[in-house]
């Protein structure tokens, strides 16, 4: 038996987790959870992938240090993954001593074995900035369908792709100034003197699912495959190239290196062999869990590397699709760009841990959270058939018989014969990442199980057979007791509940899974998992819209116009100057002013509600609107006879109108 180092992508040190990226890092717990279950001897790594150009603008823009903000995002990542139940073994980050000495030791293999080339590259370089602007920094007009605004790599409008220099009307995303083109010397590695190893190990069926190899075969290898740059010049937030003062090595060079210096630091840290990994003919099968954007890097490059690098190559690149929600692609408006965070604040982890599991295969499909769906399911499958075998055996059995399992009903013999039977085949699924079948297998059980349950009616029983009763709830704790294993890889929590209350000495393995239970002593039932309540999950979505909805700004607070009326509707209104004669506050109001106005006509006395927003005293003399054909209206402290105008402001303060320029009062307004 090998032993296992299983990956998952390094995520960017950069950003909050989102759901779609928790679909890798779901699926690579569970699978380490199922082989570490399986008696495997597995590692996982994982770290954040700290270099490149936007973790540099970014914390920049945020007045940080670049290693500041790569540390605060590390913590963060490994808090929300651990949130999720996710259990690396080490989680560290690329910029590391370990990880720039790999990388640097590759970079001199592929130098020596002749890969490595150097040409003069021409690249738009913003003035205004002093730096070389990557694809994503330069936007401008399509070429092809003259669309604005678009990146400098492709079109999103007609999906055109390009070199950035093809696009017209370019401009800086950072400054938005015209950049201009400048050329510096780049660092290649020239692929196709690779090709017999990349070639060899992509077509190696154990490698990849077929969709991909064939993807991959048709799209790259068919044609020649292109030199790959590896350099970029200062400013750059990474390892500086050896030899050179301001070139560094492109992210993604080290990226992927940063799984060897991550392993490096397990293995210093524990006093493990290192080589045992990672060296060319290691007895180690190397997984890495990847999303398919970024198939390329693990299956062309990462295999030239590490076979120049004399290091073991992987065994498996396992590729998954991307998640939408709703069937759309996630978005911040529609509330479905869900961060781990705010997913955590309103909802159970395992009920995600579960709706993934039961959606994902070892295809590269993408993959869709329906919200409606998976409160749903959860409940149909997690709750009711899963948890409730479990809480109804263990409430009666604790209320009625001391919580004591005995002998099993020999009547349920068969039944955890045929269930036993299924167990290699779970096993496979989840070493095949098969885990939608693994599911639907798991809860085919549940459901034999229920039946069981309910056709033997142990609850009629308990009163005057009680040792039939408690043969009854043994064999379905005998259930219960397999089926929190056999999900154990997707549920820990469940799992970790239900050894507790059976007093289980050590963690179960999949050995335990034998459908069969000793008399053992109970503790009373704890919850296993709630319900999903659909309005938490509305909640959420409500939670994550307003996180991305844009501050509110003065526009924002102005309410809608209303209809549109005739001229003679605003000839009704008599609006007339009137100068203010004497203003006091009303006592017994907190509200109210009792102002006198002279209208030239006549004075007027008027109840206004101004107390709380103007000093009444600096009123007195000032001219302002009233409203002069208002109906008199009779209050508390006698009778007003017209209204002040006022405006509001956007904290609520009012503000009384009166003419720029000093009028007779009486004067009309129109
Ligand atoms: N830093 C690189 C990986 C370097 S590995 C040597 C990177 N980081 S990432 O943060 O952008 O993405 C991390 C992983 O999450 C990738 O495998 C990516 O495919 C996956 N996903 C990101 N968004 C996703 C979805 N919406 N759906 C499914 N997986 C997603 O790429
Ligand atoms: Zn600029």
């Amino acid at each position: 038996m090998s032993r296992i180092l299983v990956t998952s992508a390094l995520p960017y040190a950069n950003g909050d987790i989102h759901i779609g990226h928790l679909v890798e890092y779901l699926m690579t717990d569970i699978y380490v959870r199922a082989m570490k279950l399986a008696g495997e001897d597995v590692v996982y790594m994982c770290a954040s992938d700290s270099h490149g150009t936007p973790i540099e603008v970014n914390a920049r823009k945020k007045g940080m240090t670049p290693e500041e903000m790569v540390a605060e995002y590390n913590r963060r990542h490994l808090e929300d993954f651990t949130g999720f139940g996710i259990e690396f073994d080490r989680f560290y980050t690329t910029h590391s001593d370990e990880t720039r000495i790999h990388a640097e030791r590759i970079f001199s293999r592929l130098t020596e074995g002749g890969l490595i080339y150097k040409k003069d590259v021409e690249q738009y370089y913003c003035e205004e900035d002093k730096r070389f602007l990557p694809d994503r920094f330069v936007k401008g007009t399509c070429p092809r369908c003259g669309a604005e605004e678009q990146y400098g790599d492709s079109c999103e409008k007609c999906g055109a792709t390009y070199d950035p220099t093809d696009l017209k009307d370019s401009f800086c995303v950072l400054c938005q100034k015209h950049p201009t083109r400048r050329s510096s010397l780049h660092y290649f590695v020239d692929l196709e003197k690779a090709r017999p190893e990349i070639a060899k190990w992509v077509a190696d069926e154990k490698h990849l699912h077929p969709e991909m190899r064939n993807w991959l075969e048709a799209n790259f290898l068919k044609n020649e495959l292109r030199p790959w740059d590896i350099s970029r010049d200062a400013p750059y937030f990474g390892f500086r190239i050896p030899g050179e003062t301001d070139k560094f090595f492109y992210v993604w060079l080290d990226a992927p290196v940063g799984y060897i210096g991550t392993t490096q630091k397990y293995c210093d840290e524990k006093g493990l062999d290192f080589a045992g990994y990672w060296e060319k003919g290691a007895d180690c099968r190397i997984v890495h869990v990847i999303g398919k954007d970024i198939t390329y890097f693990h299956t062309l490059f990462w295999p030239a590397m590490l076979h120049t690098g004399g290091y073991n190559l992987p065994e498996r690149v396992q590729i998954h699709g991307f998640l939408t929600v709703n069937g759309e692609k996630m978005s911040k408006s529609r509330g479905t760009s869900i961060t781990a965070r705010t997913y955590l604040k309103h909802l159970d982890p395992q009920f995600l841990r579960f709706y993934y599991a039961s959606k994902l295969g070892p295809g590269p499909d993408d993959l869709d959270l329906n919200l409606e769906e998976f409160a749903l399911r959860v409940n149909a499958e997690l709750v009711n058939k899963i948890a409730n075998l479990a809480s109804r055996s263990v409430a009666l059995l604790s209320k009625r018989l001391e919580g004591k399992t005995g002998e099993p009903d020999p009547a349920a013999a068969e039944l955890a014969a045929s269930a036993l039977e299924k167990v290699p085949s779970i096993l496979a699924h989840y070493r095949n990442f098969e885990f939608s079948r693994a599911m639907r297998e798991i809860c085919a059980i549940a459901e034999v199980a229920n039946k069981y349950l309910q056709d033997a009616e142990p609850f009629k029983l308990v009163g005057a057979e009680p040792e039939k009763a408690r043969a009854i709830l043994s064999s379905a704790l005998a259930f219960v007791k397999s089926l929190a294993i056999l999900i154990g890889p997707v549920l820990p929590l469940l799992k970790e509940r239900t050894e507790k209350m059976f007093q289980a000495t050590a963690p179960w393995t999949f050995a335990d899974a034998d459908f069969a239970l000793a008399p053992a002593q109970l503790t009373p039932f704890d919850r296993l998992v709630d319900r999903v309540d659909p309005a938490v999950v509305e909640a959420m979505i409500e939670d994550t819209r307003a996180q991305f909805a844009p501050p509110p700004g003065p526009g924002d607070r102005v309410t809608p116009f209303k209809e549109i009326i005739e001229i003679d509707d605003f000839g009704k209104l008599d609006l007339r100057v009137a100068t203010v004669l004497t203003a006091i506050k009303v006592e017994g109001s907190d509200k109210l002013l009792q102002v006198t106005v002279d209208l030239g006509r006549e004075k007027r006395n008027i109840f206004a509600g101004l107390a709380a927003h103007i000093d009444p005293a600096t009123l007195v003399g000032r001219q302002v609107v009233v409203l002069a054909n208002l109906k008199p209206r009779k209050m508390r402290f006698g009778v007003s006879e017209g209204m002040i105008l006022a405006a509001e402001d956007i904290d609520g303060k009012l503000s009384v109108l009166g003419p720029v320029t000093e009028l007779f009062p009486g004067a009309t307004i129109s």
